[in-house]
């Protein structure tokens, strides 16, 4: 293995730098080329590589974003795009390749090895911690912190003017930025797309934060859920109970944006280290993770299958704390 790609992809999330940086030292300790790929697949298809050297990421692991850019590429998804991309790999003599992304990215990586038989590991780097085969996925730590600042603030607004709130947050058809966000901010209730919305439950929770002077309730509603997003359940909500005055808010990408933590920075090093090492050792198709802190490896089609499960008695906490 002597020349290596690295690329990102998907949704961008806090902490791709610092996983890109940890790629590019490691690969340079051991003695290997490394290339970012610009713009993620359609920089593969369009043969935009670029040598990275250890200068070229220095002052990169406290910034959010990417450096490398990232994109949706509904053009890789042909077997003319992946031929291309292929053969793009070739010309530069690319021995394996790192793809940092979620899981639109794993599949795509997936379905590229019918076509390529170039070795791919994947490094998990998505807000939604929605992966199979990691306890954390890179990003989520920093986007559950941005969601709890942001409440916080609504918070105080919400309880000088006696109001109800609901706030969507990310997560695309997961829950796990709600719930845990949920939790962080004292919410009175958390609406996910793993679990079916009890209306009846949502206007008795809110009937007795209202009997007993509660001056503010925040409802934490995951953009993905069957209940619509927070407009929906707000204009549901108000033709049965109209005693708080209501407002809505969708924090939208401010999550995605920031300086990633320090858990995220550490997650981030230690995966794209991992990586390398992924490569160097023979591996391919496979995302590395991290669970109970041990570096562990899964197949990208059993990392993508279904997701990280919501923890019940996580659940129950909202209930309990807001009883
Ligand atoms: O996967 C990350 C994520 O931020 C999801 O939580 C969200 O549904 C989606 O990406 C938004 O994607 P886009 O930035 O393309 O609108």
């Amino acid at each position: 293995m002597k020349r290596i790609a690295v690329f990102t992809s998907g949704g961008d999330a806090p902490g791709m730098n610092a996983a890109i940086r940890a790629v590019v030292r490691s690969g340079i300790y051991n003695g290997v080329q490394v290339f970012g790929i610009v713009l993620g697949f359609e920089g593969m298809m369009d043969g935009n590589f670029i040598s990275m050297g250890a200068e070229g990421v220095s002052n990169i692991i406290q910034r959010g974003g990417t450096i490398i850019k990232t994109t949706r590429s509904p053009r890789f998804h042909t077997k003319d795009g992946m031929l291309l991309a292929c053969d793009q790999l070739q010309k530069q003599e690319i021995d394996g390749v790192i793809a940092i992304g979620g899981d639109g990215t794993f599949r795509a990586s997936e379905d590229f090895h019918q076509y390529c038989s170039i070795p791919f590991i994947g490094v998990p780097c998505t807000i939604d911690n929605d992966l199979t085969g990691t306890d954390y996925t890179i990003g989520y730590d920093t986007a559950i912190n941005t969601v709890v600042q942001a409440v916080d603030k609504i918070r105080d607004t919400a309880d000088s003017h006696n109001r109800l709130f609901f706030v969507e947050v990310m997560g695309h058809d997961s829950g796990q930025i709600a719930l845990m966000s949920s939790i962080g901010v004292g919410a009175e209730a958390v609406l996910i797309p793993e679990s079916v919305t009890d209306m009846e439950h949502l206007l008795y929770v809110l009937d007795k934060g209202w009997n007993r002077k509660k001056s503010s309730c925040i409802i934490i509603v995951a953009e993905g859920g069957e209940s619509g997003g927070a407009y929906k359940v707000a204009e549901k909500v108000k033709t049965h109970f109209d005693r708080y005055d209501t407002r809505v808010t969708v924090l939208g990408h401010i999550q995605r944006g920031g300086s990633p933590t320090c858990a995220d920075r550490v997650y981030a090093t230690r995966l794209g280290v991992a990586a390398v090492d992924a490569l160097l050792a023979g591996r391919k198709q496979e995302m590395v993770g991290i669970i109970n802190n041990q570096i562990v490896y899964t197949p990208f089609k059993n990392a993508i299958k279904q997701h990280q499960p919501i923890d019940p008695g996580l659940l129950k906490l909202t209930a309990i704390l807001s009883s």
